[in-house]
C-alpha cells in the first residue's frame, strides 16, 4: 500500500520531470502557468494550430449545444465558440513564466498597472466591492522588514515536483477522510483534475453524481459545459486545475452545509497553497462562500474580483450547472472569463 503509494509518486515526479525538461528544451522561460495553453499559444500559429477540442467534448452531450448569444451582440457571441474562432489571438498570448518568487505571489498582482488609474479601475485588488479580508500576515511574511518569526513561518519555496508530490499526499490523505458526516454517502473522494502548474484554479461546489462515481471533478455535463469554457479561453482542459470546494458528494446534490464546508476548508487552503495560483475562478455562489465566507448572491457577486486569503485575487462568476438551466448568463460569464484573461495579460479572443 505504502509501497504503491510511491511508485506512484516516483512515476509522478517522473513525468513532471519529462515534462519540464521537455519543456526546457522548446525554449520558453521559465515554467509554464499552464503548459498546454502555452503549447496551444505557440501552435495556434499556424493555420490548423488552434486549440485542440475538449476531450470530453466529443462524446457528444445535448446540453452543450444550448445557444450562446450572436456574435453580432458586442462581439461576446464567440463565448464557447470552436477553437479556430480563436486561434489568432491565442497566437499573439504572451507566454507567462511561472516561476514567480514567494514574495510575488502574495503582492498585489500587475502594481505597475495600478499606478495608472485607468488600469486600477479593474485591478484586481482595487476593484474589489464590499468587505476583505485582511492583510496583515501575508504582508508582515513577504516585507523585507517582517519580524523574524514571521520570516521563519514564511512558506518556502516548493519546487514543481514538491508541489506533484505534496498534492499526491493529500490527495491520499483525503480519500480516507471521514472528518465530515459527507463521507458517508460518497463512492470516491474527488480531490482535482488538471495541471498542478496551471496559473488559473478553478473553483466548484461539491461533486455531483458522475464525479462521485468517477473520482474526478466536473466529469458530468456541467463539465462538459465548463471544459467548451476553458477551451474558449485558450486552456487546454487539463491545462487548468479544477476542484471543489468539498471533496464528497452530498446526498441528493444539496448545497454542502457551512460546517461541512469549514471541515473540508484546510483541504482546498492547501491545494491552493502549493499551487499559488495567479488567478481563482469561483463557480456558482457556494464556492465563492467556500472561499470567502460570503454569503451573498452570485448575481451581485459575479464580476467583481475578490481576494482569496489576502492574496489570491478570486473572479465569482456562475456556476456551469446554472448556465445548462440559463444559457443567457453565458454572457456574463464570458466578460468574467475574459476580465480573467485581461488581467493574465492575454488578450481575450473576441476582442477586435
Ligand atoms: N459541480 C461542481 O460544483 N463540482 C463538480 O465537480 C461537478 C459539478
Ligand atoms: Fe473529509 Fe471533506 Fe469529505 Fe468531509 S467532504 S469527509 S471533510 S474530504
Amino acid at each position: 500500500m505504502v509501497e504503491a503509494l510511491r511508485e506512484e509518486l516516483a512515476d509522478l515526479t517522473a513525468s513532471v520531470r519529462a515534462f519540464l525538461e521537455w519543456h526546457a528544451a522548446t525554449g520558453a522561460d521559465g515554467l509554464p502557468g499552464h503548459p498546454s495553453a502555452l503549447h496551444e499559444a505557440l501552435g495556434a500559429s499556424s493555420p490548423d494550430g488552434g486549440p485542440p477540442a475538449p476531450r470530453r467534448a466529443e462524446r457528444g452531450f445535448a446540453g452543450l449545444d444550448a445557444p450562446s448569444p450572436p456574435a453580432s451582440r458586442g462581439g461576446s457571441g464567440a463565448a464557447f465558440a470552436p477553437p479556430e474562432q480563436r486561434s489568432a489571438a491565442a497566437a499573439v498570448s504572451p507566454p507567462h513564466p511561472e516561476q514567480r518568487p514567494a514574495a510575488a505571489a502574495v503582492s498585489p498582482p500587475h502594481p505597475e498597472q495600478r499606478s495608472a488609474e485607468a488600469q486600477a479601475a479593474r485591478s484586481p485588488v482595487q476593484a474589489q466591492r464590499g468587505p476583505e479580508p485582511s492583510r496583515p500576515a501575508v504582508s508582515a511574511a513577504s516585507s523585507p522588514r517582517a519580524e523574524p518569526a514571521a520570516r521563519a513561518n514564511a512558506p518556502q519555496p516548493v519546487t514543481p515536483e514538491e508541489r506533484v508530490t505534496r498534492l499526491a499526499l493529500l490527495a491520499e490523505e483525503v480519500r480516507t477522510c471521514q472528518k465530515c458526516p459527507l463521507h458517508e454517502g460518497r463512492t470516491h473522494t474527488v480531490f482535482s483534475r488538471g495541471s498542478p502548474l496551471s496559473e488559473i484554479v478553478f473553483v466548484g461546489e461539491g461533486p455531483g453524481a458522475e464525479e462521485d462515481l468517477q473520482g474526478e471533478p466536473f466529469v458530468g455535463p456541467a463539465g462538459q459545459l465548463l471544459d467548451k469554457m476553458i477551451a474558449a479561453m485558450g486552456y487546454q482542459r487539463d491545462g487548468v486545475y479544477i476542484c471543489n470546494i468539498v471533496k464528497c458528494r452530498p446526498p441528493k446534490n444539496r448545497k454542502p452545509e457551512p460546517a461541512e464546508m469549514a471541515t473540508c476548508s484546510p483541504y482546498l487552503a492547501s491545494q491552493l497553497a502549493l499551487i499559488k495560483p495567479k488567478v481563482i475562478v469561483a463557480l456558482g455562489a457556494t464556492a465563492v462562500q467556500g472561499l470567502i465566507g460570503t454569503t451573498e448572491g452570485i448575481t451581485k457577486l459575479r464580476g467583481t474580483w475578490k481576494l482569496y486569503k489576502g492574496s489570491i485575487p478570486i473572479m465569482p462568476t456562475f456556476h456551469p450547472a446554472y448556465l445548462l438551466r440559463q444559457p443567457s448568463a453565458k454572457r456574463e460569464v464570458w466578460s468574467d472569463l475574459k476580465e480573467v484573461m485581461r488581467h493574465l495579460g492575454k488578450s481575450a479572443p473576441d476582442r477586435g
